[in-house]
């Protein structure tokens, strides 16, 4: 698939290739700080966006277009799979996402269904008409959450501060949660699989709350599934491993064999890098709020890094989390164009 793309950078850094600087995409790179995506956004709730193929397109070549970045990603949410398998989930402007009918009793649990890629098509469509957008520019990276991440969504029924529900089942209830764990990762194997037969380039697994876990929990009811995921996806794509906290859990995590892992800004990114398996690539780990800061500050904190992973093959520049809403446009595009005039 390499072969055929205009830039590669991407995937060459993905698979710890030599590449002449560092590319780079951005978590929520299509998302609110950008006017164009609120153009859209005005006429259609974020739900449609998602499941309207030529609108996914649309939004996901805004940072294309736009911000020049190294990768494009699939515009949708991970929580696509919860609702798949029967959560009724809404965005409300705010409020963030909803599930109306949590998951909190064996029965709620058994009612979850696996066998529902078919409403999830909508996704293989829009990767489809993506790539013909793209046209071989830059490499289309698809994802899903991982299922602990899923899980604290369907039972707390939304975002929450503490997962004070989910871990209450986790510590009361574990054969509850496994039944749980067990359906969405089931179900997220045949979507990342899809998505992989109609084209993306690469596939991130989200599992932005493994940070709740202690390191005993993680192993049991994280690190334990996405290994099972890893196992069985057909590895012709690069795959990265994203968990906040991933500095801490990075060693455990690299025992799934992911290409890349994602880190966030709390680790020292060479360090981490040192510790993995030779071949293993790293992806991060700016700390987003940067974007807020003066441009000379933007670009000495890039060089900061870029200066540390000099010599390094693997290193794929990103946020250690996403670009927040009220970002400067002006200053993620700056730091864009500090990355790509870097060369090692
Ligand atoms: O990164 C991208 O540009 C691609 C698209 C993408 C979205 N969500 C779009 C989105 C991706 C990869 C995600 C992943 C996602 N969604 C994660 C994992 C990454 C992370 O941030 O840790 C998580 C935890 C979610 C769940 C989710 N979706 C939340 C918590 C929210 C609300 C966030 C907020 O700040 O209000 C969403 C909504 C969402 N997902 C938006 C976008 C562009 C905003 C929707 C809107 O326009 O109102």
């Amino acid at each position: 698939m390499s072969t055929t793309l205009q830039n590669d950078l991407f995937i060459k850094a993905a698979l710890s290739q030599q590449v002449e600087r560092p590319p780079v995409w951005m978590m929520r790179q299509a998302g609110r700080f950008m006017p164009e995506y609120w153009e859209i956004k005005n006429k259609y709730s974020f739900l449609e966006m998602c499941k309207t193929p030529e609108i996914a397109a649309d939004v996901t070549m805004l940072p294309v277009d736009l911000l020049g970045i190294d990768a494009a990603i699939l515009f949708s949410d991970i929580l696509v799979t919860g609702e798949a398998m029967g959560g009724d989930l809404s965005f409300e402007q705010g409020v963030g996402p909803r599930f109306a009918n949590p998951v909190r009793t064996w029965k709620d649990a058994e009612n979850l269904s696996v066998d529902c890629l078919d409403k999830l098509q909508y996704v293989a469509d829009a990767i489809r008409v993506i790539q013909q957008r793209l046209d071989g520019r830059i490499p289309l990276i698809g994802f899903a959450g991982a299922p602990f991440t899923i899980l604290s969504y369907l039972v707390e029924g939304g975002s929450s501060r503490d997962f004070k529900l989910t871990k209450l089942m986790l510590n009361n209830e574990p054969e509850l949660v496994h039944l749980i764990l067990q359906k969405i990762a089931d179900l997220t194997i045949a979507y990342l699989n899809m998505q992989i037969d109609a084209g993306v380039n690469a596939v991130q697994l989200f599992d932005s709350w493994a940070n709740a876990l202690s390191w005993n929990d993680y192993h049991t009811f994280s690190h334990k599934y996405n290994k099972y995921i890893l196992a069985n996806l057909k590895r012709t794509v690069p795959v990265i491993s994203f968990a906040k906290g991933a500095s801490v859990f990075a060693p455990v995590m690299a025992e799934s064999n992911p290409d890349v892992i994602s880190v966030d800004w709390n680790a020292d990114l060479l360090n981490i890098k040192k510790s993995l398996p030779a071949g293993m690539a790293v992806q991060g780990n700016l700390d987003p709020f940067i974007m807020y800061a003066d441009k000379p500050v933007i670009k000495a904190k890039i060089h900061e890094l870029f200066e540390r992973m000099r010599g390094e093959n693997g290193f794929i520049c990103n946020l250690g989390h996403g670009i927040m809403p009220d970002m400067p446009f002006d200053h993620v595009k700056y730091a864009v164009e500090v990355i790509r005039e870097f060369r090692y």
